[in-house]
């Protein structure tokens, strides 16, 4: 049987990739904050967007390339950053860089990934986008971008909906640690899940490397407490505004939700805005991304990114017509890295494609965009 008919939707490689990936790495992934309530409201919010078939329209021919920054992407979606990806899938960031870019779309690499921008940025052919928590230390700062930029990152994306750590009360209860320290609960958990085991011994427990540089202090090396010393500023205004000085690529802030921050940010000289709540990760009384979307539109002109617990073409659609000019996924790119391997991401990316595909067939419509302000939501 092919992956079409095994997984044809986000949801059979969500359940594939819970029987391959241990359990607190699994609730790493796939958890968030409190209750989970801004988690399950992703979804729910998402469900509320519909669209009214209209008839006769005869045959149409889908055109899914979709413009941003300056680049012309083949489908309106891309990659989002997660930290400590490698530790989800073993090398998920090489094989997701990989994928993306053979697919032509943008690649996210987080500062707390496993792998250094000196690793994966050559295999985003010079057009990676790199996702920055900020640095305290203006020279760690600068170090941080000069090594983004001469490996071949286009794009600085500021995350600045993490101001504090979240507790992720599911994950703590999981007992993973930062750096991952295997108790003999975890190796329990590690035991039943072979693929990842011996994925992870091959190529190592993996830790956050791009900041081993920043350390001297091995023992101290990626603990939580260094880590936030290094990386949790907190960065306001001013720090934007330094930013957009030394960065001279397009710049995304991501993690906005309130669109009176939207106007200031154009302002400040952003090139687009990256409308999210982190998928219920960090605060568990957001609106769901969805929601602040149209008023956030209503409020810039400037190039929406948007996501939160798309989980498929259909989502993709719905926040195009509710004003995004593009989607990126996380966790379901790591849901089919853990079911299908390095095969997963390509297989994802088929499976949205058609979704985008057959649903634009539905409607009648030729391209993403013209769905715009075609939705309904009351
Ligand atoms: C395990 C995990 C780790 C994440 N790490 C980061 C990160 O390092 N930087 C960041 O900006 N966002 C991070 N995010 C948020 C994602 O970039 C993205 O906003 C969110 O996961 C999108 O929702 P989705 O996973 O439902 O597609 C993380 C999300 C998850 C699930």
């Amino acid at each position: 049987m092919d992956a079409n008919s095994r997984f044809p939707a986000i949801s059979d490689l969500r359940a594939q990739a819970r029987r391959r990936i241990p359990r607190f790495v699994w609730d790493y992934l796939d958890s968030g904050t409190g209750t989970e309530a801004t988690l399950n409201r992703n979804r729910q919010a998402l469900d509320q967007v519909r669209f009214v078939p209209s008839i006769l329209h005869g045959e149409i021919a889908p055109d899914l390339t979709t413009p941003l920054l300056g680049e012309e992407y083949p489908l309106p979606f891309g990659v989002a950053p997660l930290g400590m990806s490698g530790l989800i899938w073993p090398d998920a960031e090489r094989l997701l860089a990989q994928a993306a870019t053979n697919a032509r779309l943008p690649y996210t690499l987080s500062t707390v990934a496993a792998q250094t921008p000196e690793t994966v940025g050559p295999l985003t052919g010079g057009k990676g986008w790199f996702q920055l928590y900020p640095p305290r230390d203006t020279e760690i700062r600068k170090d941080m971008l000069k090594r983004a930029r001469d490996s071949g990152f286009s794009t600085l994306v500021l995350t600045v909906d993490v101001p504090v750590a979240s507790r992720r009360e599911r994950q703590l209860r999981s007992g993973l640690t930062q750096p991952p320290r295997l108790t003999p609960r975890l190796l329990a958990q590690v035991a039943l899940r072979p693929a990842w085991a011996l994925g992870t011994a091959r190529i190592g427990m993996p830790h956050m490397r791009t900041l081993d540089t920043y350390s001297s202090d091995t023992g101290a090396r990626d603990s939580t407490a260094h880590v936030g010393y290094l990386l949790r500023t907190s960065p306001d205004w001013d720090y934007l505004d330094w930013l957009r000085e030394h960065w001279d690529g397009p710049l995304i802030v991501k993690g906005v939700l309130d669109p009176n921050d939207a106007p200031r940010l154009q302002a400040a000289g952003v090139d687009a805005i990256w409308v999210s709540n982190h998928s219920g990760r960090q605060f568990d009384a957001a609106p769901a991304s969805i929601e602040a979307l149209p008023l956030i539109r209503a409020q810039t002109t400037l190039p929406l990114i948007f996501d939160s617990g798309v989980t498929g073409g259909l989502d993709i659609l719905r926040a195009i017509a509710l004003g995004a000019d593009f989607v990126m996924l996380g966790r379901p790119f790591h849901y089919a890295l853990g079911a299908l391997g390095r095969d997963g991401p390509a297989h994802l990316i088929d499976i949205l494609q058609r979704d985008l595909v057959a649903n634009l067939g539905q409607l009648g419509v030729a391209k993403p965009a013209d769905l715009r302000g075609q939705a309904v939501t009351n």
